[in-house]
């Protein structure tokens, strides 16, 4: 079996932080999302995995070269995100006559895919999809389903849901998928859609078995979904303090890099803190991520992701924050008293 991970798209729900990084790229307890993804499809012992490539392909290449994978790894460029069933259309040549796992490289799914992918093997099934209940899947593609379990229709994002189990978007295809991507049409967003083409082999016969995803699993897709995943992650997190800390208390499973200073300072985990940090006069509470060459002093923050590079002092409380790479926050006793912002475009900031 051969991996098909994608790493493509605009990613405008998470501006701004996407203006100047791809979307998969952004880091969930300190990992590109997209590690993850690629990581579940090689634990499941594939061996080829290809990288689907978009707008920031230098970036999205040079990443995923920095680590040492135990899979080669190529990429296919997709210029402009035309749709998942665009994307697969595209891979045709090198997937060849084989089967394959499509992962959206924005999805994170606790347990991996390891048993999933062993049933398909095993299986009869022309294509296999996992499906996960949701209180909002008007936002998914949703899965109407027989009495006895079996997949009557796909619909993408439909205002009127027939259930409330949404499609994950790890689906895992025979190279039949590949007729089927060649025999639709785009849809009224102007995609080539993944959940079309599955209907496609449904309506000609095809068999198409669904999995019930039971453990949790993200897309991250906005703001509030990179917090939640941060979350989920965080909560299976290992105590490894590799940094030094004075005069501080550190409860809880914390990760702490190499090269950190933790001073006069109270950490709360689950939560991770990058290498080379300086944390001084600080509380850093649950579920807070902090990358790396980050500098706090006088903060609190919880429940938080902070990308590498920032500066943070003296703020008051900070809870529920999505900062980016290199951005300084910090109090300021000037006067005139007030506050003061220089906030790239679709930033936001509640006071
Ligand atoms: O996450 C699950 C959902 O993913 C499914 O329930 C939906 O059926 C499926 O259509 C998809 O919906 P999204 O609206 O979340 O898809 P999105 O456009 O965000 O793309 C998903 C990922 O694939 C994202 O990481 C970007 C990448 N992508 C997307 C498109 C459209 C590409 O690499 N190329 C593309 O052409």
């Amino acid at each position: 079996m051969k991996g098909l991970v994608l790493s493509g798209g605009h990613g405008t729900r998470l501006r701004p932080l996407t203006y100047s990084q791809q979307k998969q790229l952004i880091p969930v307890a300190n990992k590109p999302i997209l590690f993850y993804a690629i990581e579940d499809v090689i634990e499941a012992g594939v061996k080829e995995v290809y990288v689907v490539v978009g707008p920031n392909k230098e970036q999205v290449i040079e990443t995923v070269n920095s680590r040492n994978w135990d899979a080669d790894i190529d990429f296919i460029y997709q210029p402009e995100p035309e749709g998942l069933a665009h994307a697969v259309k595209i891979s045709q040549d090198y997937i060849g006559d084989e089967s394959f796992v499509m992962y959206l490289g924005d999805n994170i799914l606790k347990s991996g895919i390891v048993d999933f992918a062993n049933e398909f093997k095993k299986n009869e099934s022309d294509t296999s999809i996992l499906l996960s209940k949701v209180p909002n899947p008007q936002q998914f593609g949703v899965a109407d389903l027989r009495k006895d379990g079996s997949v009557k229709r796909l619909i993408e994002k439909p205002k009127k849901p027939p259930s409330n189990y949404a499609l994950v978007g790890i689906y895992f295809f025979k190279p039949i998928i590949f007729e089927a991507v060649n025999n639709i049409k785009p849809s009224w967003r102007n995609e080539l859609e993944i959940t079309d083409a599955i209907q496609w082999l449904i309506e000609n016969g095809y068999k198409v078995k669904s999995n019930i995803v039971k453990d949790w699993w993200k897309d991250t897709g906005k703001p509030e979904d990179i917090l939640e995943a941060n979350r989920l992650v965080l909560d299976d997190i290992e105590q490894n303090v590799q940094g030094t800390e004075e005069n501080s208390r550190l409860f809880g499973r914390i990760y702490v890099g190499e090269g950190t200073e933790i001073k006069n300072s109270t950490i709360k985990g689950p939560c991770i803190i990058g290498r080379n940090c300086s944390i001084k006069s600080s509380y850093i509470g649950p579920f807070t991520s902090i990358g790396d060459n980050c500098i706090l002093t006088g903060t609190e923050i919880e429940d938080s992701v902070i990308l590498g590079g920032s500066l943070i002092s003296n703020t008051g409380r900070l809870v529920e924050c999505l900062i980016g790479r290199n951005v300084k926050i910090v109090r300021a006793s000037r006067i005139p008293k007030g506050t003061k912002f220089v906030v790239g475009d679709y930033s936001e900031i509640d006071l």
